[in-house]
């Protein structure tokens, strides 16, 4: 019977990894709840592919924003149904839950996730940075006096930290990813075309076409939305350019927090970075010509990791096993050390 599991509770995505099992679970962040019967009849992609076409008595909803829990209830419905998924139907020995969180949030966001994990089924809840976790699964080399970076770009957060002697030196975290991406399209198209659109198209439109620098080949892509002024259907053509300009900002604040990151990082440690580059690591990094534009505006290569969007959820699973759990980097903030991989 599975009785350690880890957990990478994302604004987008949920990840389960189960101990001699490995990752069991991949599942969209989200629930819809029938309001009239109190009762959930979704989790997962099924609920995300609810949201904005609910009937009535249905409310779909995702219960993270920016890496952190909004919704409570709905947050705790997934995850019960989650562990149950992992650990089967008996709660004959609830299991231990190691569960990453964003560095930079608050206390009071915190004990919310551990009362979330704790009422979803966990018994004993262990929580780890997942920029830790990421540098364990990107198989990062922190544990010399080296300093190496790394970058987790989310779906609600981006986080940089620069990692050295098993410890985390610097690191930051601001509330935009690649949501924040695809929510600046929707009023670009709003302003040009007079066309609505929702968060879905607005997504579609950013993996296919989109691009943090200018593409060499201009692509195109016909989208349909509301008309803003008769309110019926209507299809455009948009560019790959007019993208990179409607995301332009996006894009700033998130390479923002690796200048930051930077700009609080000792010169010595600087030069190291200089010198082995920066990793990426979360769906974000995806956006194409990301990894350029941040080494363009930083002067320092950058790499995305192998598998960029399990590295927090292979670091958890590594930790699992307690050989690799003292190989995670510490907090310097003593208060955050919790659990017994320091
Ligand atoms: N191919 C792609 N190109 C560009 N962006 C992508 C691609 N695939 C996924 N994304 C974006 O990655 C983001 C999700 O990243 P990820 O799964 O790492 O987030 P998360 O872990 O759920 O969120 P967080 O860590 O912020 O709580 C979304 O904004 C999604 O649109
Ligand atoms: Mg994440």
């Amino acid at each position: 019977m599975v009785k350690e599991i880890a957990i990478d509770m994302g604004t987008t995505t949920t990840r389960v990894y189960a101990k001699d099992k490995g990752l069991v679970v991949v599942e969209s962040t989200a629930v819809a709840v029938d309001t009239r019967k109190d009762e959930v009849i979704a989790v997962g992609k099924d609920a995300k592919e609810m949201i904005g076409r609910e009937p009535e008595n249905v409310k779909a909803l995702t219960p993270m924003e920016e890496g952190v829990i909004s919704d409570f209830d709905a947050a705790c419905h997934l995850l019960r149904q989650l562990i149950k998924q992992t650990i089967g139907q008996t709660y004959f020995g609830r299991p231990v839950v190691k569960l990453s969180f964003p560095l930079g949030i608050t206390e009071v966001e915190e004990m919310a996730l551990r009362e979330v994990a704790g009422a979803a089924g966990g018994k004993k809840i262990e929580i780890i940075p997942a920029i830790s976790a990421a540098a364990v699964g990107a198989a990062l080399p922190f544990t010399g006096t080296t300093g190496c970076m790394i970058v987790d770009i989310g779906g609600g957060h981006t986080e940089a930290a620069v990692l050295a002697m098993k410890s985390i030196i610097t690191n930051k975290m601001e509330r935009v990813g690649g949501n924040t991406v695809t929510a600046a399209i929707i009023p670009y198209i709003k302003r040009e075309y007079g066309m609505l659109i929702g968060e879905n198209t607005a997504e579609m439109i950013k993996i296919n076409i989109g691009s943090a620098i200018p593409k060499v080949q201009e692509e195109f892509l016909d989208i349909s939305g509301r008309d803003l002024h008769t309110g019926l259907p209507k299809t455009v053509t948009v560019s790959s350019t007019e993208i990179t300009e409607a995301i332009s900002d996006a894009v700033s604040q998130i390479i923002d927090v690796i200048k930051e990151t930077l700009d609080a990082t000792k010169p010595a440690l600087i030069s190291d970075i200089v010198a082995e580059g920066i990793t990426l690591v979360g769906a974000g990094a995806l956006l194409d010509g990301l990894d350029k534009k941040i080494a363009l505006d930083t002067g320092i290569s950058v790499t995305i990791a192998d598998s960029p969007v399990e590295c927090v959820i292979a670091g958890l699973g590594r930790c699992l096993a307690n050989e690799a759990t003292r190989k995670m980097p510490a907090m310097y903030k003593p208060r955050r050390i919790q659990g017994d991989w320091n």
